[in-house]
């Protein structure tokens, strides 16, 4: 079987050096030994990373309460209402949000249609082996394929980090950008700068003061990611009213540019340790960099959504609990649902860098 490896060197081999974008896609995404694609356990404890998803099951249920009242604002303007998921992964975020739906608000579960947007057939097999008790999940291959659009809730977590990103580099010596792309030494991967045209720089980088352009040092390095961008926009295309819903690490256009970060956000993790080395083992270990919210809000709005909230996890978590207790939900916590609300906000685990964004139409 071709690993992603052989694929990468099969494609610089034929082409020259590729974008790392390309490494990337390649690595994370190649068919069947894709670090995506080839196994559904790297999520998790067991894994290689945990997310607020396989911190338990209270992440999916406080989503559950609030998509719920969500629906039930727009219930009466439209017959069939819609959860669409993208980056749903093995299937168990739909699977608490279901859950809870079903034994909390069953008129509105059995309303609704639970749809996941998944490219990867492998991927799709997983979902359907988990999510095999619910008759109301349906498949779509992606914001593309030609269907009419929605009205709901179109939500991720953790998907737009996951998207390939572009990696920009500043030559102090010549004044400009140019984009690190990956080449073979012998049999080894390497790093190399491929030319970059300035009408291809993203307007961040574009309206840097040239005062802070003194001081950045050489190969100082920033990472953008057009196709997170472009997969926004699409998904604002699929929603006739609703919510688009974003959870993920990630900064602001100024918080992105730190003069200090100068290798930019991109990283890998393999059995819970984070490496720099992120051209090591492509397929065995995840690549991912922090979301450019910045860039994701503009795509939206350009798209004719309005933007209702950016806020941090541990506030849309804090305000979705304080509106269920009137309704003595999630009142009596176990110690065990406790630990993982405070998993979910504490600043040193995932209430730290974890931001929500959500625009509606
Ligand atoms: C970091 S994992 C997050 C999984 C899960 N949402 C969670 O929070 O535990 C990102 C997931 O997004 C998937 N993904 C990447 N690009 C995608 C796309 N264009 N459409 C749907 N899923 C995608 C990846 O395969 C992977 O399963």
């Amino acid at each position: 079987m071709k690993m992603p490896a052989d694929h990468i060197r099969e494609e610089i081999s034929q082409t020259g050096a590729i974008s790392f974008a390309r490494f990337m896609e390649l690595a994370l995404y190649c068919p069947e030994t894709g670090y995506y694609e080839k196994k559904k356990d790297n999520v998790g404890r067991q894994g290689d990373f945990i997310t607020s998803v396989s911190v338990g099951s209270l992440f999916g249920e406080l989503l559950a309460f609030q998509f719920a009242g969500w629906l039930d604002e727009l219930k009466n303007r439209h017959e069939k209402l819609q959860i669409i998921e993208a980056g749903a992964h093995d299937g168990k975020l739909a699977a608490d949000i279901l859950n809870w739906l079903q034994i909390h608000r069953p008129v509105l579960f059995s309303a609704i249609e639970y749809t996941i947007l998944e490219p990867s057939p492998a991927r799709r097999q997983w979902q359907q082996e988990k999510l095999s008790p619910f008759s109301n999940v349906r498949w779509r291959s992606s914001v593309n394929s030609s269907q009419p659009p929605s009205a709901g809730i179109l939500f991720s977590n953790e998907l737009l980090d996951a998207f390939p990103v572009q990696r920009l580099g500043w030559d102090a010596s010549g004044r400009q950008w140019f984009e690190w792309g990956v080449t073979l030494d012998g049999e080894l991967l390497r790093w190399s700068r491929l030319p970059l045209a300035a009408s291809s720089l993203p307007a961040n980088i574009v309206n840097l003061p040239a005062a802070l352009l003194e001081v950045l040092p050489d190969q100082y390095t920033i990472e953008t990611s057009p196709a997170a961008e472009s997969w926004w926009h699409a998904a604002a295309g699929i929603l006739s009213h609703g919510k688009l819903l974003a959870i993920d690490y990630g900064f602001t256009d100024d918080e992105m540019i730190s003069p200090a970060r100068t290798k930019g956000t991109l990283r890998a993790y393999h059995r819970h340790h984070v490496t720099d080395d992120v051209l090591a083992n492509p397929g065995d270990q995840d690549l991912t960099a922090h979301v450019n919210f910045s860039a994701i809000q503009k795509a939206g709005e350009a798209a004719g959504l309005r933007t209702e909230t950016f806020c941090t996890q541990p506030q849309f978590l804090t305000r979705i609990l304080a509106k269920a207790v009137p309704e003595k939900l999630f009142a009596s916590m176990d110690a065990r649902q406790i630990r993982q609300f405070q998993t979910l906000t504490h600043p040193e685990h995932l209430g730290r860098a974890f931001r929500v964004l959500v625009q509606s139409r």
